[in-house]
């Protein structure tokens, strides 16, 4: 079980909510801070090691240079998540870039920044070179174990999915590198998304051990680092149990002693490139409720929409609900809590018993901090809001509400003859 608090008290947040105008996405800077911490800490063992912040998870220049500052790296996409991630102070090394189906810009863009280049496809090596004139000193490669592994409903099976190299490539893809230049080597792989079976997580780590030792045995390279990828779940419902990382962290401890220590493989530096677990459980997303109807079903509609929060719609995912100043009350009451876009999957929760709800009443819905603000679209023309984060000495805002200019920006007034 996994209790549903609340970053601020009830009051706390419903008198923020007041003043700041609804919806928001609200951060609490200092649990994601010790959280992070609590990461680093519990793999400690093992020198080098590295969480690779995913810049997609939540990327906010404020929220990154926090991460920046207490010895994350970043994973990055895309070039504008690269140079958000720069902006937020990540350099070199310390930047992954983790992209598939990448314009050649993109990687000569993460190569000038000296970011490590992960890459998709036997194929890319050769787009590298066109785009870099060389590969780098130091280069990755996605792994996808096809049907060795299996995947779930947000990753995808391995053997449908597009991204990485597969077995049959991946020697060939180290050889060719050293042929070429690079010196340095490292190994990747994300065949997980929101999991919260922590036996998922250390097979992932077998599966890598494993492959360094082919690797090695196979071509005489040693493998530097491995990214054991994202992945690592949240307890988005009150009856799901969080991994532990200090857990996981010993299981992993175990695996490396047998595989990689006894194997001569060792040092072999781990990282992961985690975001859901860094900050998802320390975002809310608060809304204010606009109407409370009753037609075949009882809605309660909200002033935010998809464009806040896409989770619920496109995965059907389950997120927590409070209603601030209702806490206590009996659940006696089954809603589909809705924004206001024109389309009817833009709910935030279907059939879901909470208090009796009025018009005006302020609803939090929790684990916003990861895939929440970030995967927001524009459709209908409904905005994305603003961001705010706590920190010890006050909340400050972080991302102001978009604006009808913002919306247009890219729009030209009158058309620009092209041909
Ligand atoms: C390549 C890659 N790395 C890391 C992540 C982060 O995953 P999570 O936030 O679930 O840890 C993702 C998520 O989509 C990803 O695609």
């Amino acid at each position: 079980m996994t209790e549903k608090t609340l970053p601020l008290t009830s009051s706390e947040l419903l008198a923020f909510a007041r003043k700041a105008g609804t919806p928001f996405h609200i951060y609490d800077g200092r649990a994601i801070r010790k959280n992070a911490e609590d990461m680093l800490d519990a793999f400690s063992w093992s020198d080098g090691f590295i969480n690779y912040f995913a810049v997609k998870a939540l990327p906010n220049v404020n929220i990154l240079r926090i991460l920046a500052s207490l010895g994350f790296g970043a994973d990055c996409s895309s070039l504008p998540e690269l140079l958000l991630a720069k902006e937020a102070g990540f350099d070199g090394e310390s930047i992954m870039f983790t992209s598939n189906d990448t314009a050649d810009e993109e990687f000569l863009a993460a190569y000038e920044m000296g970011a490590v280049l992960n890459l998709d496809d036997i194929t890319h090596i050769g787009h590298v070179i066109k785009a870099c004139g060389k590969l780098p000193e130091l280069i990755s490669f996605r792994y996808n174990p096809g049907n060795e592994r299996t995947g779930n409903a947000i990753i995808g099976n391995p053997v449908e999915a597009k991204y990485g190299v597969p077995h049959r490539d991946i020697i060939e893809c180290y050889r060719i590198a050293r042929e070429n230049g690079s010196k340095r080597f490292m190994l990747h792989t994300m065949v997980a998304s929101n999991e919260l079976n922590e036996d998922y997580i250390v097979e992932t780590a077998r599966m890598l051990f494993s492959l360094v030792n082919e690797i090695y045995t196979e071509t005489g390279i040693k493998i530097e680092r491995i990214d054991l990828g994202g992945g690592i779940g949240i307890p988005y419902r009150p009856e799901d149990e969080r991994i532990s990382f200090f857990h996981l962290s010993e299981r992993i401890r175990e695996l490396y002693s047998e595989m990689i220590e006894k194997k001569n493989l060792h040092p072999l530096k781990l990282s992961f490139e985690c975001g859901r677990c860094i900050t998802g459980p320390y975002g809310y997303l608060v809304s204010k409720v606009r109407h409370v109807t009753h037609k075949h079903k009882d809605f309660v509609g909200l002033d935010s929409t998809m464009a806040d929060l896409m989770r619920p719609a496109l995965y059907g995912a389950y997120h927590h609900i409070t209603v601030l100043g209702k806490e206590n009350l009996p659940l006696s009451h089954v809603y589909d809590v809705t924004g206001s876009l024109c389309e009817n999957n833009d709910k935030f929760a279907i059939d879901r018993k909470l208090p009796e709800i009025d018009e005006g009443d302020y609803l939090v819905i929790h684990d916003t901090g990861a895939h929440g603000h970030s995967m927001g679209f524009n459709y209908n023309a409904k905005m994305r809001h603003a961001e705010y984060l706590i920190e010890d000495d006050g909340i400050y805002r972080i991302r102001r509400d978009e604006t009808y200019e913002d919306y247009i920006r890219t729009m030209l007034s009158e058309p620009e003859k092209i041909s």
